[in-house]
């Protein structure tokens, strides 16, 4: 997956981000942040482009689960979830009812969106050394 830059000028939609382990996610102390994004874009694309590491093993295809996030609040602000995401969600850890992958989240509205990043996701499949 390419993640677009944001212009700042022209993004619009409010996503308010809450972080369970900040320092590893964003590398600052700070529990949550407001970024920005547009309409069409992924939250995964919006978290990365602001800074916030969620991982995302496959790319942003929806082959894994490892960009699972919590829709807290505005989740009729995103895409509804099809039958694919419903399959690789349900194999991420923590599963709850508001379980999203967030490379399959796209805006659709003006916001807020509320989404909440567990700490288990950032470095959940690492590499090894070549
Ligand atoms: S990054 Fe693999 S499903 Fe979202």
């Amino acid at each position: 997956m390419h993640v677009r830059p944001i212009d700042p000028a022209t993004a619009s939609v409010s996503v308010h981000v809450h972080m369970e382990d900040p320092e590893s996610l964003c590398g600052k102390a700070q529990p949550t942040m407001v970024v920005k994004g547009h309409k069409g874009w992924s939250l995964l694309e919006v978290a990365m482009a602001n800074g916030i590491n969620i991982e995302h093993a496959c790319g942003g295809v929806c082959a894994c689960s490892t960009c699972h996030v919590y829709i807290e609040k505005g989740e009729d602000q995103i895409s509804e979830s099809t039958e694919a995401e419903e399959d690789r969600v349900e194999e991420a850890p923590g599963l709850q009812r508001n379980s999203r992958l967030s490379c399959q989240c796209m805006i659709k509205g003006d916001g807020p969106i509320h989404m909440r990043v567990p700490s288990w996701n950032r470095n959940a499949v690492k590499e090894d050394a070549h």
